[in-house]
């Protein structure tokens, strides 16, 4: 999959699948797979560092994770995470970080909001690197939201996202990721632009469907959103299979005779 096959997909009314990824053996399975794209998400602050949110992400962090995708990625179309605040402190270190991010393996990038972006989004789709708009609950704000809410619940939020979203496509974005938004407004969105909808609990009528991956393989203890599906019990699959190893080891069960060097 390239850049242009994005909106052709649309068009044909196939779906899109997106996976996040953020490190290099998963990519190596990720990329014998079905799935369309990879996204080395700010989320992996979280998921692979333990922060509180992505506020924590850094470039350098962004790089290093998409660099590690990218050495197991050969097939796929791979987008890099502006983290928090590194395009909004100025063009020159934002366009250090597109740089860093696309030298680290990225075909493309994404970043949330539209208020204050807009100059930034028209260069860096102009200097030839495709960018994916992120609106709704975008979680770099969360201390602004109070919380991770649903966002466009009121009639005026709604009009607002639907205008947001078609800024973004009038800036040259190749498409845009809708999180955590009512279903009808999310199908709205989506009937209202040429480029596709990569939708994260905003329903079905989205042209295409983003989860994390170690949420959707259950790896995450704590609190499921209601937008995840497990495919995997995985928290538990490891943990028993980590389990098998110590007992083995402390039963004098591994190695065994043919596991070892004579
Ligand atoms: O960082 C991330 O994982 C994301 C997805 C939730 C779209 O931005």
């Amino acid at each position: 999959m390239n850049v242009q096959d994005f909106k052709s997909k649309k068009k044909k009314n196939q779906k899109i699948s997106m996976i996040t990824c953020y490190d290099y053996s998963f990519a190596r399975i990720i990329d014998e797979t079905d799935v369309d794209c990879v996204l080395v998400g700010d989320s992996g602050s979280m998921i692979m560092h333990g922060a509180p949110s992505t506020v924590y992400a850094t470039v350098e962090m962004m790089a290093a994770l998409t660099k590690a995708v990218s050495s197991g990625i050969k097939n796929k179309f791979i987008l890099g995470d502006m983290p928090f605040l590194s395009y909004r402190s100025g063009l020159d270190s934002a366009m250090r970080a597109v740089d860093l991010l696309m030298k680290s393996g990225a075909n493309a990038i994404k970043l949330e909001g539209v208020n204050g972006n807009e100059s930034l989004i028209e260069h860096i789709v102009n200097s030839g690197v495709p960018v994916m708009g992120h609106i709704g609950l975008t979680p770099q704000s969360v201390n602004a939201f109070g919380g991770y809410r649903v966002q466009g619940k009121n009639s005026k939020k709604a009009d607002k996202m639907i205008k947001d979203a078609k800024k973004l496509e009038s800036l040259g974005c190749f498409g845009m990721v809708l999180e955590c938004i009512p279903s009808p407004l999310a199908k709205k969105i989506t009937e209202s632009v040429s480029i596709p909808t990569i939708g994260i609990g905003a329903g079905p009528d989205t042209d295409g469907q983003v989860l994390v991956l170690q949420d959707m393989l259950g790896m995450a203890d704590g609190m499921k959103p209601k937008f995840v599906r497990h495919y995997l019990k995985g928290f538990e699959l490891i943990q028993s299979a980590v389990n098998d190893f110590h007992t083995d080891v402390v039963n004098a069960k591994y190695p065994l005779k043919d596991e070892s060097y004579n």
